[in-house]
């Protein structure tokens, strides 16, 4: 290969490059958006992870969920028999939830203003673990107080398929494939619409293992 030929090839190298696609009026995935991130991302989440472990939660109807979870921020999401809410406190420690590290803040940011919401100051990130099999029913973020702030959602380790759907639960869902590094970010016109993740297939992540581990940024208060 001459050093010409080698130049071109290198310039058509389509890996990790971000790209922006519309999966709605206001919603767009950012692929690989969130890769240059990563080697602050992960330093950050093991120290929210040592002050707030993973855990699988009660849904209000009784069922233990399939993803385990844990948050940062102000506020974080819960759920147990009594409903779903924020809450200032991790139920398991009675502690304030971790404070949200300033790489998750400015990288939500970031995507915000990607996907075209200039401004975007999330106050709470819950942090969900799906482990192979593992799965998030068709739902509706609706547990904020407000819905004028985008969803950031950011996708790590194994791979899934995203159901977006629309207002209704029976509306047809697109399925959409989310790789490590992507982040899908949905708000305006499109806050309510429904969605879910299919059941995470086996796997192994190179850098992540065996699980799928996802940030969902909101501003709840
Ligand atoms: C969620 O809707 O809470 C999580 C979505 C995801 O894991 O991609
Ligand atoms: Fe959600």
């Amino acid at each position: 290969m001459n050093p010409t030929t080698f130049d071109l090839f290198a310039d058509a190298e389509p890996v990790q490059q971000p790209r922006r696609e519309q999966i709605g009026e206001q919603s767009y995935v950012l692929r690989s958006f969130a890769l240059p991130w990563l080697d602050r991302l992960l330093p950050a989440l093991e120290t929210v992870l040592a002050a707030a472990p993973f855990r699988q939660m009660i849904t209000p109807g009784g069922f233990t969920m399939s993803v385990a979870l844990s948050n940062c921020g102000t506020l974080g999401w819960t759920t147990d028999r009594s409903g779903y809410r924020y809450t200032r406190n991790d139920p398991q420690t009675g502690l304030t939830w971790p404070r949200m590290p300033d790489v998750f803040f400015e990288l939500a940011q970031a995507a915000a203003r990607e996907a075209g919401f200039a401004t975007f100051t999330p106050d709470s990130c819950l942090i969900n673990r799906y482990v192979p099999g593992a799965k998030m029913s068709l739902h509706q973020d609706k547990d904020e107080n407000a819905y004028a702030a985008p969803i950031v959602s950011v996708s790590l380790g194994l791979p899934a398929m995203f159901l977006f759907g629309g207002f209704e639960r029976s509306n047809k869902s697109q399925r959409v494939p989310l790789l490590h590094g992507d982040i899908v970010v949905w708000g305006g016109v499109d806050r309510l619409r429904y969605h879910g993740v299919l059941p995470i297939k086996e796997g192994q992540h190179s850098r992540l293992g065996e699980q799928r581990i996802n940030f969902t940024f909101r501003t709840a208060g």
